[in-house]
């Protein structure tokens, strides 16, 4: 038995929104490529190339990353790009997207050779929660003013449009696509390629698959542009698992169980977005899990089980995918999940573990 923690990603899982993807693309005529940002566990690599276009990024190691290690078509973005990174970066993208028409300018140069787009912020969002909504007020998340881009037209290809945050509703998608159509039409005429972005939730379940090729269509017949998709959570939703085990119980008032993993370390976005984790729901017996780390709040959440736990009890934490194998950190020197995946065949395969000269290396 594999010993906890470790991320378990369930193949079979991740090949049913896999083959969403793909007729997604088919009936749109859209590219779909992995927003790295949120899933960059290589390994899985394989089993999704056949599936998607390629990865798009957020940095010059992402990009690296993807080029390396996914291939098919890179798109390199960041939020800004520094003079020592700039030709390495061009070096591995077949698209590199400036968040600004300054940095646009500035490295219009060394990317004459590939295209170029930029981002485009239409000033709504989808998100509700401010520190991820990229149409804050005042938000650095690309250019919106029209003139401003017409003003760079020549020297762009496409933008990039990110403005749905686990967007479930296709009516909500539709409007604010429509949005787009109207107060940017005059931008939109000019470009080969639009990027969306990422945040759709189009492998949820019951989500309007068709509806949403047939939108994406529409819109890439109107502008005659190629549609990109950009999906990080859409891609990896419901696939993977944290499995913990239970260190320790007590009971303060309510019944807590201290597991052998941490939401700071592991699961970081529960933190930050004030998430409980995903866990068993039924039975009599409850317990708040708990994380070992040293921070107050580190609590994975409430669950409920139909036995009473015990230590040595394992838990698993579902949905643990996105964004939390690339946000997982050394803090207190908690050891850090390995990655196993299991097969279609039901064999379940350690991919990595990781130990204490990980930790040593990771300071210095
Ligand atoms: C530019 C861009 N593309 C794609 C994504 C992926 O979003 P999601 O994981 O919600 O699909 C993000 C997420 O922040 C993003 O900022």
């Amino acid at each position: 038995m594999i010993p906890t923690p470790f991320y378990l990603i369930d193949e079979a899982r991740l090949l049913t929104n896999m083959r969403k993807v793909e007729a997604l693309r088919a009936a749109s005529g859209a590219k779909a490529l992995l927003a790295l940002k949120c899933f960059a566990t290589w390994s899985a690599f394989d089993i999704m190339r056949p599936y998607m276009d390629g990865t798009t990024s957020s940095s010059l190691y992402e990009l690296r990353l993807g080029r390396e290690k996914f291939g098919k078509e890179t798109h390199a973005y960041s939020v800004a790009w520094s003079d020592r990174e700039i030709d390495e970066a061009c070096s591995y993208a077949d698209k590199i997207i400036f968040n600004t028409v300054g940095q646009l300018t500035r490295f219009e140069g060394p990317s004459a050779g590939i295209q170029r787009g930029v981002r485009l912020n239409p000033r709504f969002s989808t998100s509700g929660f401010d520190l991820a909504d990229p149409a804050r007020p005042f938000s650095r998340l690309g250019e919106w003013d029209v003139t401003k881009l017409l003003g760079v037209a020549d020297l762009i290809t496409g933008v990039m449009i990110h403005y749905n945050c686990e967007n479930r509703d296709f009516a909500l998608f539709d409007e604010q696509l429509g949005r787009i159509e109207r107060e940017f039409a005059p931008l939109l005429e000019k470009l080969d390629w639009v990027s969306l972005g990422g945040g759709i939730h189009f492998t949820g379940e019951g989500y309007p698959l068709e509806e949403l090729a047939k939108r994406l269509k529409t819109f890439s017949d109107r502008f005659g542009v190629q549609v990109y998709l950009e999906p990080g959570e859409a891609s990896i939703t419901q696939s993977t698992s944290l499995e913990v085990t239970v260190l320790d119980l007590l009971d303060n008032g309510k019944n807590l169980a201290i597991v052998d993993s941490s939401i700071e370390a592991h699961m970081l976005d529960l933190l930050i977005y004030r998430e409980s984790a995903k866990l068993p729901q039924t039975g009599d017996h409850a317990y708040q899990i708990c994380g070992k780390s040293c921070l107050a709040g580190d609590i994975f959440g409430e669950a409920r089980f139909e036995q009473p736990l015990n230590v040595g009890d394992r838990i698993s934490v579902a949905d643990a995918a996105g964004y939390t194998m690339v946000k997982k950190n050394w803090f207190n020197g908690v050891n850090m999940p390995s990655i196993a995946i299991k097969r279609e065949t039901g064999e379940i395969e350690l991919i990595r573990q990781f130990g204490y000269e990980d930790y040593l290396t990771s300071l210095s």
